[in-house]
């Protein structure tokens, strides 16, 4: 999968294990910022109907690919195109001019391989699904020879060490149908998808801060849109990056935000991940998700220490590629918050016993510690 800032690998198995705590077996989980799609392919891959939602069209690409499109449906013909584009000579155009002559995201020999390959796909008129395998397998092979730290906002001074090497296609790891049933990839805002889709979980991992991730992979959206955009700035960012905006990359707008797009939920339990550096606090945060369903949410906090982005652990340069600067900390803490909806008490009748409700019983370990503590801190920690 792409360097990605933000992605979840490293907490994988604590949101997998949250969201079964929260759903039935093989129910569905709506994604409403999918990003890699590295959390709904884990979903999927547990048996989960995923539902994934990011208003980029690089990750609605990567969705389609990774939790809408099924193994048994697009694999064959994967392998053979893949093979028959991965052996074709490069041919200079735009996307070398811009990302190679330009600008040094790639080396002029792979950006030719670019141009060329994604030209055929553009030529061959495949259905969307097949269409984003493609896709897919150019990106991440244009990805494993890029020349940055992980992030199109710069690229590096001198070429990358894996830059020199040859831009190789794969097949990507597209899962066959889970038991839950076909999956699903939108491109929708996330208040509006939080709206549009019933789901037993939701999950929500926003941005925390500033940065756009249009703006952070403005290369990609152009790769996937081969749409020839004009560009600005010596990063060659797509002219749209300066009105495609995100409530959730604003400081001022995100708590409203993400206050739109809980209240306009349509299932009855939600995973968040969001980290200490993000623009709310532990306690804000906990007492928004407290507010749901009337205030008949019982909310819980897996806590995890995790490693920095790769440009923390480097530091900071100017553009004549000096330090100027370093990093305050290196490490930095995800909260895994999840907020279930509380059956509603019957009124208590004088010599009778409540027990608990049916989908309150059975969930994993982890789910039912944080569950009952309501503050239960489970260390994990990544080197
Ligand atoms: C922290 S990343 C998600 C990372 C993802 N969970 C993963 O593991 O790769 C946040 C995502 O939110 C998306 N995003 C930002 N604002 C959005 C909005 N208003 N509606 C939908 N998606 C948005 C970004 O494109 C980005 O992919």
């Amino acid at each position: 999968m792409i360097k990605y800032i933000g992605s979840k690998r490293a907490l994988l198995p604590v949101i997998v294990d949250a969201v079964r705590g929260a759903a039935p077996e093989g129910g569905t989980v709506l994604d409403l910022f999918s990003g890699t799609s590295r959390v709904g392919h884990a979903l999927k891959r547990a048996g989960y109907r995923v539902i994934a939602n990011d208003h980029n069209a690089y990750a609605a690409t990567l969705a389609r690919c990774y939790v809408q499109a099924d193994a048994e449906d697009v694999l064959d013909d994967a392998r053979r195109l893949v093979a028959e584009l991965d052996a074709l000579p490069g041919r200079a155009g735009w996307f070398t001019h811009t990302f190679c002559e330009k600008s040094r995201y790639l080396q002029p020999f792979n950006g030719e391989r670019v141009d060329a390959v994604r030209e055929a796909i553009a030529q061959m008129g495949l259905a969307p699904e097949l269409e984003s395998v493609l896709l897919v397998s150019l990106m991440e092979a244009a990805d494993r020879v890029d020349s940055t730290t992980g992030l199109q906002m710069a690229y590096l001074k001198r070429w990358s060490a894996r830059s020199f090497n040859r831009l190789e296609m794969r097949v990507p790891d597209v899962l066959p149908r889970a038991a839950g049933g076909k999956g699903a990839a939108h491109a929708l805002d996330a208040c509006e998808a939080a709206a549009a889709f019933e789901a037993d979980v939701t999950y929500i991992d926003p941005p925390y801060n500033q940065h756009s991730y249009l703006g952070n992979y403005h290369v990609w959206e152009s790769l996937v849109r081969w749409d020839r955009p004009g560009v600005y700035g010596v990063a060659c960012k797509r002219a749209d990056v300066r009105e495609r905006r995100s409530d959730f990359n604003s400081r001022p707008r995100f708590a409203a935000a993400l206050r739109r797009a809980l209240g306009a939920l349509r299932s009855r339990a939600v995973v968040v991940s969001f980290s200490d550096e993000g623009f709310l606090s532990r306690a804000e945060m906990e007492a928004m998700l407290g507010e749901l369903w009337g205030g008949r949410a019982a909310v819980s906090v897996v806590e995890c220490d995790y490693k920095r982005y790769v440009g923390a652990q480097i530091g900071i340069y100017n553009p004549r590629g000096e330090k100027v600067g370093t990093v305050g900390r290196l490490r930095n803490t995800e909260f895994v918050y999840v907020a279930r909806r509380q059956p509603r008490q019957p009124e208590p009748v004088a010599g009778c016993r409540v027990n608990p409700a049916p989908d309150d019983q059975n969930r994993s370990a982890v789910s039912m510690a944080a569950m009952s503590t309501g503050t239960s801190s489970v260390a994990i920690r990544q080197t």
